[in-house]
């Protein structure tokens, strides 16, 4: 079954999907490749989800480029990824402007060679005007990291007497994350057929809707994204009320 964009309600669209992009090891062994040309062939899998998630009106996209443990593959193939992300941004960031997107990174960016970094801040410096659709890159990424991170703060907060402890709730917690700016997600994809969540913005989607697909993210396509949407969009989200509660609402 091949979903089309008119199978999907344009008024009723998440405002964030993120992205766990996996497979790309396995859809490169499958065709006797090495890895890399499946992270090659993923980039080209990002652009047309970057492309067809801006023309659908998504507001956020967020993507899991690098987490904190990619760092223990082999040297080669974190090199490759690397060297994969800065020619990607260099490439993309004409498009990115031409389409008004604005690029943002979540992850903890100081691990990053200095290289890799000045070419995503120029990015994200250049872009930082986009209006119609948000790119987010988690790299160097996991949310244990980031919620570690988030206390250490917080900590440091109150000792140094800017927060009173009693003042610690689920909205000041979420002020202290990478994605302080960013709404949480409605939506969360993951391909290649993994049940999981892989230390991915574990305190964001606390309410996302949950899609997996066995696709292997080189061959993720607009249609596949549709599918996810169209699927999402049949559910019903209730945040812990009622089925009447939510319909009641509806109705008013
Ligand atoms: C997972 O596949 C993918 C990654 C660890 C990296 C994602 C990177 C890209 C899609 C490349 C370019 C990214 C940008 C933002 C330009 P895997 O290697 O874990 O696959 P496997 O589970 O089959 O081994």
């Amino acid at each position: 079954m091949c979903v089309e964009k008119s199978d999907i309600q344009l008024d009723k669209l998440p405002k964030h999907i993120a992205i766990i992009m996996d497979g790309n090891g396995r859809w490169a062994t499958q065709r006797q490749q090495q890895r890399v040309f499946g992270h090659e062939q993923g980039a080209v899998a990002v652009r047309k989800t970057v492309e067809a998630a801006a023309e659908l009106g998504i507001e956020y996209l967020t993507l899991y480029a690098f987490s904190t443990e990619n760092w223990s593959r082999p040297q080669e193939e974190v090199d490759a990824l690397m060297n994969l992300l800065v020619r990607s941004i260099q490439a993309e960031t004409p498009t990115l402007l031409k389409n008004n997107i604005r690029l943002q990174a979540i992850g903890d960016l100081g691990r990053l060679s200095p290289e890799t970094r000045g070419n995503l801040q120029a990015a994200i410096d250049q872009t930082a005007h986009g209006k119609r659709m948000a790119l987010v890159l988690a790299l160097n990424y996991s949310a244990r990291d980031e919620m570690t991170r988030a206390v250490k703060n917080i900590v440091a907060a109150v000792h140094a007497g800017n927060i009173n402890p009693e003042q610690v709730n689920a909205n000041l917690i979420s002020d202290y994350l990478d994605t302080r700016h960013i709404p949480d997600p409605d939506l969360l994809i993951r391909t290649s057929g993994e049940l999981r969540i892989s230390n991915f913005l574990l305190w964001q989607i606390a309410y996302a809707e949950l899609y997996f697909t066995d696709v292997l993210w080189p061959d993720f396509d607009k249609h596949i994204l549709y599918q996810a949407i169209a699927d999402y969009q049949k559910r019903e989200r209730r945040f812990g009320k009622t089925g009447e509660q939510i319909k009641n609402a509806e109705k008013k």
